[in-house]
């Protein structure tokens, strides 16, 4: 009995650890420009590896918050011919987004929820269940015996 709380107690610290660590997300620069639109990932590795980059990128430069270094600038770098054949006029539009979606979230404060619950329930059983015991026994039985009386 004493031990169910206790492995329910591991199962939430290690979700919470998992949801703390969700929140760590990689980031994307979206350059649009016109119908051409291009998704760079924002990280040392992919911005040191980029197939069309027209200069190597300095990412020793990038800021604390990435974010910042989703630029036209940068996008123009990363993909020189994003607005070939683009109607003139058109110029490059960079945005940035990250990887943790809102149903990522959801299922995270959904389990987070669940074991909580769970928790609670634990710990209200040993509560509940004498005095539902007796309840039980003092009406439910009765209730039973008029039941099959009928
Ligand atoms: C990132 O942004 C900073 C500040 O604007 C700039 O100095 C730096 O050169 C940028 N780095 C890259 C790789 O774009
Ligand atoms: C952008 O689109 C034009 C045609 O609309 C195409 O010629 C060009 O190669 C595209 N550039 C990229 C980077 O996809």
């Amino acid at each position: 009995m004493a031990r169910a709380p206790m492995a329910l107690a591991v199962l939430l610290a290690a979700l919470l650890a998992g949801a703390a660590q969700a929140k760590n997300v990689v980031k994307f620069c979206k350059c649009t420009c016109g119908q051409n639109s291009t998704i760079i990932e924002l990280t040392r590795f992919a911005l040191s590896h980029l197939p069309h980059a027209s200069e190597p990128i300095d990412v020793d430069t990038l800021m604390p918050n990435v974010c910042m270094n989703c630029t036209r600038l940068l996008c123009g770098v990363a993909e020189p011919q994003l607005c070939d054949g683009a109607a003139t006029g058109d110029e490059i539009v960079p945005l940035c987004s990250q990887r943790d979606s809102l149903q990522d979230e959801l299922i995270v404060c959904g389990f987070l929820l669940l074991v909580a619950g769970l928790l609670a329930w634990t710990a209200v059983r040993g509560h509940v269940k004498p005095v539902a015991e007796r309840l039980w026994a003092q009406y439910g039985y009765a209730g039973i015996a008029q039941h099959e009386a009928d």
